[in-house]
C-alpha cells in the first residue's frame, strides 16, 4: 500500500491536471519536498521516459565518447567505427567502478576501446558488441562466463541533432511524440550546429521541478530578469503556442526599443547569425521544452539547452549547453563571443537562482503552503501537470 502521504500527493495531481488552465493551480508543496514523490519520479519519469544527454557534435566522430549521467546511472555515449552511435552504463560489471571516472578521464574524447581503469577490463565499443567484454586479465583460474558479461545499453535516439537516451525498453519512439515542435525548431537546423561551450551549476538546493517550471514561463522576466532579460524580451509580450502533450512552445519578439543594443539584423545578442532564418526567428525568442527536464532558448545566434538532473528529493544540477553555427568558431572574435556569452549567462543564471531558491524555501515551509494559481503565460507548467499526472498515476492527456 501506498506510503499515506504519497497517495495524497498522487490524488492532489491527478484532481490539478484535471481543471483547464483558466482554474490552473501549481502542484502541491510537498510535491517538491518528499522522499516518495521523489523515487516515483526517479522510477516512472527519469527511468520510464526519454532524456537528453548532449548534442551530435559531442561524438561528432567514429571513437568519440562523452560522459554523462542519466537516470541516476553514469553513462557514456559512444560512436563506434561504422558511425553508430551506443549509449552504455560507465558501471563496470567486475566490481563497479566508473569506466570513465571524472577525477581522471575527460568529458568527452576519442577512445579506441573502453578500459575500466581498475583491474583493466576491457569492453567492445563497436556494432551489435558494444558493451561486450572483450579482456578480464587472471580470470581464467575461476569459473568466469566471459560470453554473458556486457555493459547494459541503453536505447538512443537522435532527435534534431540532440542525443535522446532512455532506459526503458517499452517507452514509446520520442520522435513521433515532438513532431509539432521539430516543424517550429526547423529553421534553426539544430543537428547543423556546434557546440560553443557547455557550462554546470551542481548541488543546486531546489527540487528539479522548481527549475524546470522556472526555465518554462517568461512571465517571470518582469520580475526576476526585470533589468537584464525584459529589456530584450519582455515577458508580457510572450505567446505560448497552444501545443499538447509532451513538449510546449512560445515566442516573444524583441523589444523595439532595444534596437539600440541590436547587432546586425536586429539581433541583440553579438554573435554569428545561424545560416537561413526568416523574419520570425531574427525578430525574436523562441523557448521550447520537452518534459520531463529540457528547456531550449532559441536566438538568431545560438541555441542554448539546459537540463535540471535531479540528485535528491530537494537538490539538482542544472547542465547548460550553448550551441552556434559551425562557421562562427572560425570568426576572428569567436572566442570573446563565448567569453562574453558565458558571462551574460551567469547573470541571468544568478538571477534564476536567486528565485529558485527562494521557492523552495517556501515549499519547505512547514505546514506546507497551500497552492496558487497560474497565469495564462503559465501554460507549460500547466502542460507539465498533465505530462506527470501521466506518468505517475495514469490520469492526465499525456501520453
Ligand atoms: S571494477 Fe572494473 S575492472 Fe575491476
Ligand atoms: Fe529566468
Amino acid at each position: 500500500m501506498l506510503h499515506d502521504t504519497l497517495h495524497a500527493l498522487l490524488t492532489e495531481l491527478a484532481r490539478i491536471s484535471a481543471l483547464p488552465l483558466e482554474r490552473g493551480e501549481t502542484l502541491p508543496a510537498r510535491a517538491y519536498t518528499d522522499e516518495a514523490f521523489h523515487r516515483l519520479e526517479h522510477d516512472r519519469v527519469f527511468r520510464g521516459d526519454w532524456l537528453c544527454v548532449g548534442h551530435v557534435d559531442q561524438v561528432a566522430r567514429p571513437g568519440d565518447y562523452l560522459r554523462t549521467d542519466a537516470a541516476g546511472e553514469p553513462l557514456v555515449v559512444t560512436r563506434d567505427e561504422d558511425g553508430h552511435l551506443h549509449a552504455l552504463s560507465r558501471v563496470c560489471r567486475h566490481r563497479f567502478m566508473d569506466i570513465l571516472p571524472p577525477e581522471t578521464a575527460p568529458e568527452q574524447g576519442s577512445l579506441e576501446r573502453l578500459m575500466c581503469p581498475y583491474h583493466t577490463w576491457t569492453y567492445r565499443l563497436n556494432g551489435e558488441y558494444a558493451g561486450q567484454l572483450a579482456g578480464a586479465p587472471m580470470m581464467s583460474k575461476v569459473d568466469f562466463d566471459r560470453a554473458a558479461c556486457r555493459l547494459p545499453r541503453y536505447r538512443l535516439e537522435v532527435w534534431n541533432g540532440l542525443l535522446m537516451v532512455c532506459a526503458a525498453p517499452e517507452a514509446p519512439p520520442l520522435a513521433p511524440q515532438l513532431t509539432g515542435l521539430a516543424e517550429r525548431l526547423a529553421p534553426y537546423g539544430l543537428a547543423d550546429l556546434v557546440v560553443a561551450y557547455t557550462d554546470r551549476w551542481d548541488g543546486v538546493p531546489a527540487n528539479w521541478k522548481v527549475a524546470f517550471e522556472n526555465g518554462s514561463e517568461n512571465y517571470h522576466h518582469m520580475g526576476t530578469h526585470a533589468g537584464t532579460l525584459d529589456v530584450l524580451v519582455p515577458g508580457k509580450d510572450t505567446v505560448v503556442d497552444e501545443s499538447d502533450g509532451r513538449w510546449f512552445s512560445m515566442y516573444t519578439p524583441f523589444a523595439a526599443d532595444a534596437a539600440d543594443a541590436a547587432g546586425e539584423d536586429g539581433a541583440p545578442m553579438v554573435g554569428t547569425l545561424i545560416p537561413g532564418l526568416g523574419a520570425r526567428q531574427l525578430s525574436g525568442m523562441t523557448v521550447a521544452g520537452v518534459f520531463p527536464n529540457l528547456v531550449m532558448a532559441l536566438l538568431p545566434d545560438s541555441v542554448t539547452f539546459v537540463r535540471w538532473v535531479p540528485t535528491g528529493p530537494v537538490t539538482h544540477d542544472a547542465l547548460v549547453t550553448v550551441l552556434v553555427p559551425a562557421h562562427a568558431k572560425r570568426q576572428p572574435l569567436f572566442e570573446a563571443y563565448v567569453e562574453a556569452s558565458r558571462r551574460q549567462f551567469e547573470v541571468i543564471q544568478n538571477e534564476d537562482l536567486v528565485a529558485v531558491r527562494g521557492v523552495q524555501r517556501g515549499l519547505a515551509t512547514d505546514p506546507a503552503p497551500s497552492g496558487g494559481r497560474f497565469s495564462h503565460l503559465e501554460r507549460p507548467l500547466w502542460q507539465f501537470q498533465r505530462y506527470l499526472a501521466g506518468r505517475l498515476t495514469g490520469a492526465g492527456s499525456a501520453a
